[in-house]
């Protein structure tokens, strides 16, 4: 049998980084052998300390492991959870000392050396590790919407040149971490701003769909609302191109075998739902209400997917396998 590698987690107590832990736990190539919180859990037993949130149970093999300061980690594989301001600091200093860092954080993911890396879409830009200068490497998963939206968008933007993507979302609570929104702001409630976020996914997604040094040149315009959702992130997403698009070629390009395990197309007008669709381990997105707009240029489709696996920590570990067969290869 397989030896499986041992894998740091940064922020193990977050949100994020108890969905990388319960992953891990269930992975066939890695475990859980190092984490960290703040530093007030410092030389505390994880099991102790932390206060298990996850719909995922438990894993039992991690209840007696010690809480570590970042800059102890052994491990040459790290997944980071950490706050962007955290990772600023942090995972630079780790790359120094020679671990290989993925990260979730937003600090370093339109840094021109780090990949923004969607392995079914952009594996070539691990290229971009050759271009960083430390013994170790910094690699990064995009924003929760940007993960969803782009393994969404991957197979229309194949129908054709785009003039123009509009967007408008609807993201889950456990996107804001934990203890998030306010319940009482959020409850029976949707509020139409997250700080940062409209400009942070056109620039995401013109990385991720260009070339590993020039963005792609997209047009794109977004709307984000937060929901009063507990986990999914939901997109409605309308294309124009620059020449008529039918619904039959959308829904034969996303029936193509490269998407089997990746993208799930609902025909049910009522889903994809967050509240049916989404397992707590669920990497693949959910795409539903494909459509003509307007005018025969013009597609519509939603797409939704678990932002908490998706698009984070199942993301991360996708992308350390990513770069482990990109260096076997
Ligand atoms: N939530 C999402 O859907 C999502 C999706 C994609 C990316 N991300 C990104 O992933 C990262 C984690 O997000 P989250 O939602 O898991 O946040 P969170 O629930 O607030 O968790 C933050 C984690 O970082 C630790 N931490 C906080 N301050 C620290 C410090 N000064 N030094 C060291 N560790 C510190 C916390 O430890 P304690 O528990 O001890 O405080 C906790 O383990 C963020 O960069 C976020 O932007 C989140």
């Amino acid at each position: 049998m397989m030896q499986k590698i041992g894998v740091a987690v940064l922020g193990a107590t977050g949100t994020v980084g108890q969905k990388v832990v319960a992953l891990l736990a269930q992975d066939p190539h890695f475990y859980v052998a190092e984490l960290t919180g703040s530093a007030s859990r410092e030389g505390k037993p994880y099991g102790s300390t932390i206060d298990w949130r996850d719909d995922l149970s438990f894993p039992e093999e991690v209840r007696t492991l010690i809480c570590k300061s970042p800059l102890d980690i052994e491990s040459p594989y790290i997944i980071s959870a950490l706050p962007a301001d955290e990772a600023l600091k942090i995972e630079p200093m780790l790359a120094q000392k020679g671990h290989i860092v993925v990260s979730n954080a937003s600090a370093f993911r339109m840094d021109p050396k780090v990949p923004l890396l969607v392995p079914e879409i952009n594996a070539h830009h691990l290229d971009l590790l050759y271009s960083q200068e430390t013994q170790g490497k910094l690699i990064t998963n995009p924003n929760c919407v940007v993960a969803i939206a782009s393994l969404g968008l991957a197979p229309f933007l194949k129908l054709g040149s785009i003039k123009h993507i509009h967007m408008v979302t609807l993201q889950a609570a456990s996107g804001a971490g934990y203890p998030g929104v306010p319940s009482l702001d959020l409850l029976g409630n949707t509020i139409p701003y997250i700080a940062g976020e409209e400009d942070k996914i056109p620039q995401e997604l013109r990385k991720i769909f260009g070339d590993p040094i020039h963005p792609m040149d997209l047009k794109v315009s977004v709307q984000v609302n937060r929901v009063p959702v507990r986990h999914g992130h939901m997109a409605s997403i309308q294309l124009t191109y620059e020449k008529a698009v039918h619904v039959e070629e959308a829904l034969e390009v996303l029936q193509d075998s490269s998407y089997k395990n990746i993208i799930k197309v609902h025909k049910d007008p009522t889903r994809p739902q967050a509240a049916l669709d989404l397992k707590p381990n669920e990497m693949r997105v959910h795409i539903g209400r494909v459509s003509q707009g307007e005018d025969a240029h013009i597609l519509r489709f939603v797409v939704l997917g678990h932002n908490l696996v998706r698009g984070a920590a199942g993301a991360a570990i996708e992308n350390l396998r990513a770069y482990l067969s990109f260096i076997n290869d």
